[in-house]
């Protein structure tokens, strides 16, 4: 089977609703008006501009999705936001289990599966982040970390659910540091979590699940990492904030 690359954009805590327009607005104008074939384009965008992007984005093949959620469907959360009102958004995905909210706001293994059910729940592609942080890599460990946020992430879903999720691949010491990790690197490690699925939920079902790569993606290194036979796309933060060095890496070059 062959998998249609995601290329997504985590704008994090960054862009005012106006911002936010005339980003969307300025990687529309430079992709022709439309999502380019033969891949798939999604903005995350902070809450606050979903609704505005949408609006820019509507009827153009680009997707748009939420950064995180709380996984209950309404109730007593005081400053969350459930995964019913990012469907209500026309939301697709979200991301869930990011290194920051790893490691900047606490959330564990638990919290993140319950996210990654609770988005399936209602209809939206969880992107199950998951990453070593330096450390680990440097003691050999980074294939046991990825390993359990693996396992404990995806806990209790189906073989039917792994097969729609998107996992991305995010080493943290390659986050914002203009660090990337080498395009064999990053291979190893899309190989080794492709190697679990199979394990896992069968092979057939492992060849379909996305695994986006995300650490310092540009303009310049887009290419070689797409190369990788088990690199499906890339979730792209500081480049995707500037619509020229995101559309050159949604315009990147297959081999
Ligand atoms: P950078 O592209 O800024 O390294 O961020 C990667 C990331 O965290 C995307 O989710």
């Amino acid at each position: 089977m062959t998998r249609t690359p995601l290329i997504a954009a985590n704008w994090k805590m960054h862009k005012t609703v106006a911002e936010a327009v005339q980003t969307a607005r300025g990687l529309l104008e430079r992709l022709g008006g439309r999502a380019p074939d033969g891949r798939t384009v999604l903005i995350c965008p902070p809450f606050t501009a979903i609704m505005a992007v949408r609006e820019v984005l509507a009827d153009t093949g680009i997707l748009w999705g939420a950064q995180n959620m709380y996984p209950r469907p309404k109730g007593a959360f005081t400053g969350e936001i459930s995964p019913p009102m990012l469907a209500d958004l026309g939301c697709t995905h979200v991301i869930v289990g990011h290194s920051e909210r790893r490691h900047i706001f606490g959330e564990g293994n638990q919290l993140i599966n319950e996210k990654v059910r609770a988005a399936f729940e209602f209809g939206l592609v969880p992107i199950l982040a998951v990453g070593e942080k330096l450390e680990h890599r440097q003691a050999g460990l980074e294939e046991a970390v990825v390993e359990e946020q693996l396992a404990k992430g995806l806990m209790g879903l189906s073989a039917e659910q792994v097969r729609r999720l998107v996992i991305a691949y995010e080493p943290v010491w390659a986050i914002g540091t203009g660090e990337t990790a080498s395009p064999d690197d990053a291979q190893a490690m899309h190989a080794f979590i492709r190697r679990w699925l199979s394990a896992r939920y069968g092979e057939e079902t492992a060849q379909e699940v996305i695994i986006q790569y995300g650490g310092s993606v540009k303009p310049n290194n887009v290419d070689d990492l797409m190369a990788q036979p088990d690199i499906d796309g890339a979730l792209v933060g500081g480049a995707s904030l500037d619509a020229d060095q995101f559309a050159r890496i949604v315009q990147f070059q297959a081999p």
